[in-house]
């Protein structure tokens, strides 16, 4: 069965976004720019220790390059014990020894923009590592400490404070609070720690923090970074008292409810400090938040003019593969964001979810997808997900891996996972290391050129079936979503059109059908099961699958999107 797109004649461009378009040229490189994640211990291990590492990243700056993105987001490679795979950091100022040194990193910084390349880096400021200086001193030095103050320390609950101070329970499972011991041995106060016992949250409060952060600011600033992504940034205000919550079932209120330690207004002042601080330095550094909030208009509280530049838009990276539910994301986001005038993000995968080749491989459950689903199905919609995204106005965030179409592992044995709500949840919850296997960039055997040499290591295991998803396995082949990721890079380098403006102008379409329009631009998207026929709107583009023509009119296939030049 075929159905008829109604009409894809041309609206007018509306005042409003011409005005916005013009306002935006030379106006923030940031507001459109495709932004690569790299997960550095699974990008490229230069040592051959099975785990990547910064010369790893600085050898694959000219891929990333050439693939055609802007900018590179780097996860946490600071000093760290590594309970949460870097994002529990003991020394902000230094590189972990298994990433490599300070000099590396700053090799590392002058290549990429050597090579038109901005670099972003993690800021951890919730919380730092059990192992960071301050925490080792707060518990040596006994209740008392000055220390202590830096972090929420409290008495517990209970004829001996047997019981923890309130009722908040870790991200990871289990409570937010871990019982110390004192220097006598004898059983001591509480510590609260949002996610695992190894990274206790630090006390915003306390003017020594606040300090620190933004020394660690200028630190990374003056080492030539052009921006920080902000770790859990909706955290580091906790309601005054630490009110208890009333409820176990926390886990359902995250991200759909203001909770007494995430979203609090509190947190927008430290913005605007750091905002501050960015100003002060050349080259337009930029600030994105990491931050979980209920609707995406409390997100755009994080964005406000004097505040940071960009929230990730985890509505957006949570909605199915659905036309309706798509358009209704796109149309709120890109609403919420217009009174505070920043840009639009968008972003499909990261490392803390599974990939959306998975996801959408499966029915809709989530962004914590445990089965394997159907390949092709996720693959193809994955493919059209894609286009969709870098058609739409505004920045967009790719996660390393994605342009080669990998799925989640999700078949990883139990006994080399690595991620902690894996243990902390009992191995009920915590799938993380799925999406964390490190890349393969060549040859036949692992770990495909992750490592120097064939049969090395690699701290995750790679399936025998990467071997065809390779970097070098997909290069020069043109239906690979290497080939389609870097064509699509290229076109958007080249029509402006696309990742500019504020606005969409939706056209009809028959239902599961998105249409779209800017400037001379047109993005047709058929998320149904069902092949649709329509009038070609001008030139072809790009498409994630082949086009057919019948009886002279083109024919989108299922589960695909199609980029055209009026
Ligand atoms: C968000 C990071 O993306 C995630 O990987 C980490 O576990 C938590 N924040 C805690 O830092």
């Amino acid at each position: 069965m075929t159905q008829n797109l109604a009409d894809t004649s041309r609206p007018s461009r509306t005042a409003t976004d011409a005005a916005s378009a013009a306002a935006d040229a030379g106006r923030g490189w940031w507001r459109d720019a495709v932004i690569y994640q790299v997960y550095p211990r699974s990008f490229a291990d230069a040592n051959g220790d099975g785990m990547g590492d910064l010369p790893g990243v600085r050898s694959r700056l000219p891929y990333l390059r050439d693939l055609g993105v802007d900018a590179v987001w780097l996860s946490p490679f600071y000093a760290s014990p590594q309970a949460d795979a870097g994002y529990d950091v003991a020394d902000y100022r230094a590189v972990d020894p298994m990433f490599g040194t300070l000099l590396d990193a700053d090799g590392l910084i002058r290549d990429a923009h050597e090579l038109g390349l901005r670099i972003i880096v993690d800021l951890v400021p919730n919380h730092s590592s059990d192992q960071h200086e301050w925490f080792q001193r707060a518990l040596r030095e006994g209740p008392g400490s000055a220390l202590r103050d830096r972090y929420h320390f409290r008495a517990g609950q209970g004829v001996d404070g047997e019981l923890p101070p309130n009722d908040w329970e870790s991200i990871f499972g289990g409570p937010a609070w871990t019982r110390t011991t004192d220097p006598d041995g004898t059983p001591g106060d509480w510590y609260l720690h949002l996610f695992a016992p190894e990274q206790p949250d630090f006390d915003w409060d306390h003017p020594a923090v606040a300090d620190e952060f933004r020394s660690i600011l200028r630190f990374w600033l003056d080492m030539g970074v052009d921006g920080f992504r902000v770790d859990v940034a909706h955290g580091l205000v906790k309601a005054p008292g630490l009110p208890d919550l009333g409820t176990h079932d926390q886990l359902k209120l995250l991200g759909n409810d203001v909770m007494p330690f995430f979203d609090q207004d509190g947190v927008h002042e430290i913005y605007r400090s750091w905002r501050r601080i960015l100003q002060e330095y050349p080259g337009q550094r930029i600030a994105v938040a990491e931050a979980w909030t209920p609707t995406v208009e409390r997100t755009a509280n994080y964005v406000r003019p004097d505040e940071l530049h960009q929230a990730f838009n985890f509505q957006y990276l949570g909605t199915s593969w659905d036309a309706a539910e798509l358009r209704a994301v796109i149309d709120s986001s890109l609403a919420a964001m217009r009174p505070v005038d920043a840009p639009a993000t968008w972003v499909l995968s990261n490392h803390d979810v599974t990939r959306h080749a998975t996801r959408f491989a499966n029915p809709p459950g989530g962004t914590q997808i445990r089965e394997r689903g159907d390949r092709e199905l996720g693959l193809r919609r994955a493919r059209a997900a894609t286009l969709l995204m870098l058609a739409l106005p505004g920045s967009a965030y790719l996660y390393q891996g994605e342009e080669l179409g990998l799925p989640d592992v999700t078949d990883l044995p139990d006994e080399v996972r690595q991620d902690p709500s894996f243990f902390r949840a009992n191995g009920q919850d915590g799938f993380r290391d799925g999406c964390r296997v490190p890349l393969p960039w060549s040859g036949t055997s692992a770990p495909y050129g992750f490592g120097p040499a064939e049969g090395g290591p690699s701290w995750l295991p790679q399936p025998a079936e990467w071997a065809e998803l390779s970097v070098e396995a997909q290069t020069g082949d043109p239906t690979s979503t290497l080939e389609l990721y870097r064509s699509a890079l290229a076109v958007r380098r080249t029509h402006a059109a696309l990742g500019a403006g504020r606005e969409v102008d939706w056209l009809p379409a028959p239902e599961g059908v998105l249409a779209f329009r800017r400037e001379d631009f047109t993005c047709l998207v058929n998320t149904t099961a069902q092949p649709v026929r329509f009038t070609a709107p001008g030139t072809l583009l790009l498409a994630s699958t082949d086009l057919t023509v019948v009886d002279g009119e083109t024919v989108l296939a299922p589960d695909s999107t199609s980029w055209w030049a009026a």
